[in-house]
């Protein structure tokens, strides 16, 4: 299969191009290095240097013997993205004459993905809505115009729903209505910026589907741990890009750094609040099941791809546990909440969608997070306790 991976530079990107060049798949990535451009120009270092994604693509070749095509462009320019799919990007048929290049699958993860820096300044808020919607149009209508058949897989956040004081389905809910019933996304209700962009997204896709009948996939993730995956085999060059910082770290990997430098684990407000999460391992088992088992031509499949439910406290306290073992003195300071959201809320998802069609999930153990501390003590040196925290206020 010739897969296209969108952001493959990013966090979640570059493990899913090793992924899925290990199982014999044709791989491109795109990329702008827009992530990697943000953190140089907030200063916000990561935990260790990250190869161009072009290095990257040499030493997994030099290791596997396997290429992963890169190109590097702006998918918010629609002649970028349409050069992907209309014969102008010319792909490799070197392994398979019959190749012709049009990607069975796109998997989306190119967008500005932080809802704090999306509050940051109105600069940034612009880049993000911009950005965001911009790529996924774009990809609608190359789609449209040359590749009604290809599969996307699309990430969406759990942040587009919110935290309703109902359950939570699976993107879809049946309302029954002064007698009548009809099926409705379910209403979502986003707490940033960034996320209300993911909720256009999502209906920008909807749109597509129903006019085009094109074939999307929508994962809604929660935040994602970790850092190492089967590819990297503890080659520390294969490593994903990693952030330690309020910006565009992920809320586990930012306590366990916290906890490594002596730097109080940073809980906003009570802790209450309660959010879905998922290792990187699970993020690159629900792509791949999903790209396994397509939506149907005019379908917009959603699922939530969570795999455990905590509050902010219940995490804090585990790092806290762990980091203890470890010999680690782990402190908690419950800081003014610099966000608009609610500390103490009814949350009740449900994932049962991505099990379903055979992903075996990985829990956050002690084992797990005792693994996360080993790598990152390993960088402890590189870690800037002042880029930790900055405060920005959603409602500033
Ligand atoms: N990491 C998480 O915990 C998490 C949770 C929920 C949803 N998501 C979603 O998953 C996707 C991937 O997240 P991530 O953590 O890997 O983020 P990331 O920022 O590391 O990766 C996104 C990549 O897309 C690239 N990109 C952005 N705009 C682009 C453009 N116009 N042209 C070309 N490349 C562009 C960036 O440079 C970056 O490398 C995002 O859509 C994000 O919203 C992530």
């Amino acid at each position: 299969m010739h897969i296209l991976i969108l952001g493959g530079d990013g966090y979640l990107g570059w493990p899913t191009a090793m992924y899925f060049s290990r199982q014999g798949h044709q791989v491109t990535v795109v990329d702008n290095y827009l992530r990697r451009n943000a953190c140089t120009e907030l200063d916000v270092g990561m935990l260790y240097t990250v190869p161009s994604l072009q290095q990257r693509a040499r030493l997994w070749h030099e290791k596997t013997g396997r290429e992963i095509k890169v190109v590097i462009g702006d998918l918010s320019d629609p002649e970028v993205m349409r050069s992907l799919f209309d014969g102008r990007v010319t792909y490799d048929r070197a392994v398979d004459p019959s190749f012709t290049g049009i990607p069975e699958t796109v998997i989306h993860y190119a967008e500005q993905p932080s809802a704090p820096y999306s509050l940051l300044n109105h600069k940034a808020a612009n880049l993000t809505v911009s950005n965001n919607l911009l790529v996924t149009n774009n990809l609608m209508f190359a789609l449209k115009d040359f590749a009604r058949d290809t599969h996307v897989v699309h990430i969406g956040t759990m942040g587009e729903y919110g935290t309703p004081n109902i359950d939570i389905e699976e993107g879809w809910l049946e309302v029954e209505h002064k007698g009548r019933k009809d099926t409705f996304l379910f209403p979502r209700q986003a707490s940033s910026l960034y996320h209300t962009t993911k909720i256009m997204d999502t209906d920008l896709m909807w749109f597509a589907v129903r006019t085009w009948g094109l074939r999307i996939t929508d994962l809604m993730q929660g935040p994602v741990y970790g850092l190492e995956t089967n590819e990297t085999e503890g080659d520390e060059r294969l490593y994903p890009i990693f952030n330690y910082d309020e910006i565009f770290g992920t809320i586990v990997n930012r306590f366990i750094t916290q906890a490594v430098v002596g730097y109080p684990l940073t809980v906003y407000g009570r802790g209450g609040q309660t959010r879905g999460y998922l290792n990187i391992n699970d993020t690159l088992q629900c792509v791949d099941k999903s790209v396994e088992t397509p939506a149907k031509s005019g379908e917009l499949r959603i699922f939530n791809q969570i795999m455990e439910t905590f509050s902010v406290m219940e995490l804090a306290e585990m790092t806290r546990r762990v980091g203890a073992k470890l010999g680690y003195d782990v402190t908690i300071e419950h800081l003014e909440n610099p966000r608009k959201e609610a500390e103490e809320h009814y949350y009740n998802p449900t994932y049962q969608g991505l099990t379903g069609i055979g992903v075996e999930p990985h829990y956050l153990t002690d084992e797990v997070m005792e693994g996360m501390f080993r790598v990152v003590d390993r960088y402890s040196d590189n870690i800037r306790k002042e880029v930790i925290f900055r405060g920005v206020k959603w409602g500033a």
